[in-house]
């Protein structure tokens, strides 16, 4: 049977070898050992039930031997008790060690998930990865509770139903000689069918939670462009797809059954035909042609469920196939060995050395910036949309690495310190501002977990929050329910920012993270972010000349390409693209 698994998942490579599944299965080595045993007591049980009712009939009966009748009527009872309590143990094991290796596999995909930088989180949709932790983890986990509740009983009721049938007459055996391979030959046809379809039912799956995803998220957006008949058109295409595969996976599957029966009940046919004829010739009795006929169900009923093991494993084949390309991502930023942490003597001064970056390896969206930051300086970046500031600022905390050239903090490349202290040191708000569900307080103590209630108050302060978070009945206490929804736009972009500013980082990125204050508020979130946070390094994308004039230095973006560097005055005076964009604002 083994074999046979193997070869129609010899294409995959031995899937479950590469996925290291044994590794998981060691911390629940006791269920795994005991389940399938005390299965195979229990299928001893009902291996011998047949065998001691034909020995009643035959006998107990034809010798009216009641004494015999009873005891072995006795011992049937017991034995089939014994089998009920053996199940149970075995179902108990079954569960534990399939809910337990479900735990830890969901628990890893977690921890690399989290090890993901930005460009492999850009390779899988969200709801992609998370069909992965839940749908194919329950996979696995099915057929590790199947494996231990069938992997004994099955293959054992397979041979100890020959056996036992070729102890009772073995000429009439060889029907079971033809009936196997056939059996298996149907097998083997189906699901070559159904193999490839399991991966491809996944792949459907995401993309039909990818839809839901989006629709629900951008719930809003449909209603105001009324696009709900196209969203649902959208949905439909999708949904039917996915059906489409499940509905020939279905197909075969429902193909399997009646032709195993089919061929069972002709052998059962064929035992009754060609074992009445040998009762007439003595060769055997009633009672061992009604156990054989016993025999055949059993095998047929075994034969049953190894072929769903087979659809199980091949299903699990796909989706151990798709967690195993999680595992094996590399995280394009790598941590370095050796690396060091950041220490208060870092100095924030920031280094671009001829550095140039690409999403795709063909187009930069960076193109040989050299820059040096002072510790303490402000510093400004402005372009037209798609010009490539998020770009920029995103490589300082390595949610990508640079292409060409080398980012350096302190005098020393970034690469060299060890990214969970680097990004505590550099604290970003990216242009998409986050919430979590909580409270704020709970949200403002993201960065800094023992962050004090003076820290979590001049934070507000700074981000211009105050007032309206004391406005609250509850204060910090407030509830921010699921991405921040029960918050105005401008007063998620404060939050985001009260939490970037908690604890005084050494480097704060702004990234255009003041698009939906007004102009006053703006000017006021500036203000008290200079005068409060006089050593920290300071860079500000935006889009507003007015809000990043007063920086040290300003880099102007164009399609990537630096166009300028220089203070407000300068940038006027030499930069055609500087000046076009604050004629714009301004006039
Ligand atoms: N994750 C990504 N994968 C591939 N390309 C990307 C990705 N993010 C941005 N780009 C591309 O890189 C270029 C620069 O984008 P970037 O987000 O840096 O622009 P931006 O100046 O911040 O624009 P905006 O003002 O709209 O925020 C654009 O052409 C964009 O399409
Ligand atoms: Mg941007």
């Amino acid at each position: 049977m083994f074999y046979f698994i193997y070869k129609i998942n010899k294409k995959r490579e031995n899937v479950f070898m590469k996925f290291k599944l044994g590794n998981y299965l060691k911390a629940y080595r006791a269920q795994v050992i005991l389940g399938p045993f005390f299965k195979f007591l229990e299928a001893i049980s009902d291996i011998m039930t047949p065998f001691l009712v034909a020995m009643i009939l035959d006998k107990g009966i034809a010798g009216s031997d009641k004494n015999f009748v009873i005891w072995i009527s006795v011992a049937v009872l017991a034995m089939n008790l014994a089998g009920f309590l053996f199940a149970i143990i075995c179902q108990k094991c079954s569960a534990g060690a399939s809910q337990g290796v479900g735990k830890d596999i969901r628990r890893d995909i977690y921890k690399k998930i989290t090890s993901f930088s930005a460009s492999e989180m850009d390779k899988y949709t969200t709801m992609s990865l998370t069909n992965r932790s839940v749908h194919d983890v329950s996979q696995i986990q099915s057929a590790i509770g199947m494996t231990i509740r069938k992997v004994s009983r099955a293959p054992f009721l397979l041979v100890g139903s020959v056996v036992m049938a070729m102890l009772i007459d073995v000429q009439l055996s060889c029907i079971f000689f033809v009936m196997i391979p056939l059996i298996f030959l149907l097998f083997f046809l189906v699901m070559r069918k159904m193999n490839p379809l399991f991966l491809d039912a996944k792949v459907e799956l995401d993309n039909v939670s990818n839809v839901t995803r989006e629709n629900l998220s951008g719930n809003r957006v449909v209603r105001a462009f009324n696009k709900q008949q196209h969203e649902k058109d959208r949905f439909d295409a999708e949904n039917n797809k996915f059906i489409k595969v499940n509905l020939k996976i279905g197909t075969y599957g429902s193909i399997l059954q009646p032709l195993l029966s089919l061929i069972a009940n002709g052998c059962i046919i064929a035992v009754v035909y060609w074992g009445g004829f040998r009762v007439n010739i003595g060769a055997l009795t009633t009672g061992q042609t009604v156990s054989f006929i016993n025999y055949i169900s059993q095998l047929a009923t075994s034969l049953v469920v190894i072929a769903r093991m087979i659809i199980v494993y091949t299903q699990t084949g796909a989706s151990i196939k798709r967690i195993r390309e999680i595992f094996e991502l590399e995280s394009a930023v790598k941590q370095k060995e050796n690396a060091i942490s950041f220490t208060d003597e870092v100095e924030p001064k920031i280094e671009f050395k001829n550095v140039s970056f690409s999403y795709n390896g063909i187009k930069d969206a960076i193109k040989d910036l050299s820059i040096v930051i002072n510790p303490g300086e402000t510093i400004g970046v402005i372009g037209g949309t798609g010009s490539g500031k998020s770009s920029l600022v995103n490589l300082i905390p390595r949610f990508y690495d640079v292409s060409k050239g080398e980012i350096k903090i302190g005098g020393k490349s970034i690469k060299d310190y060890d990214i969970q202290s680097l990004r505590n040191y550099v604290s970003i708000v990216p242009q998409n501002p986050t919430l979590f569900s909580g409270t704020i307080e709970s949200n403002l103590k993201f960065r800094k977990n023992d962050a004090t209630d003076e820290d979590i108050k001049k934070a507000l302060i700074i981000s211009q929050s105050y007032e309206f978070v004391s406005e609250k009945p509850n204060g910090v206490k407030t509830r921010v329910e699921r991405g921040g929804s029960n918050f105005s736009g401008g007063q998620r972009q404060r939050l985001t920012i009260a939490r970037a500013v908690v604890g005084n980082p050494k480097i704060l990125i702004l990234d255009d993270s003041s698009s939906a204050l007004d102009f006053e508020t703006d000017y006021r979130l500036r203000k008290a972010l200079n005068t409060t946070l006089v050593g920290t390094t300071k860079i500000y994308v935006s889009q507003r000349t007015n809000s990043i004039r007063q920086a040290d230095k300003i880099i102007v973006l164009d399609n990537g390409n630096v166009v300028g560097i220089g203070t407000h005055e300068d940038l006027l005076k030499n930069c055609n693209v500087y000046r076009e964009i604050y004629e714009s604002q301004n006039s």
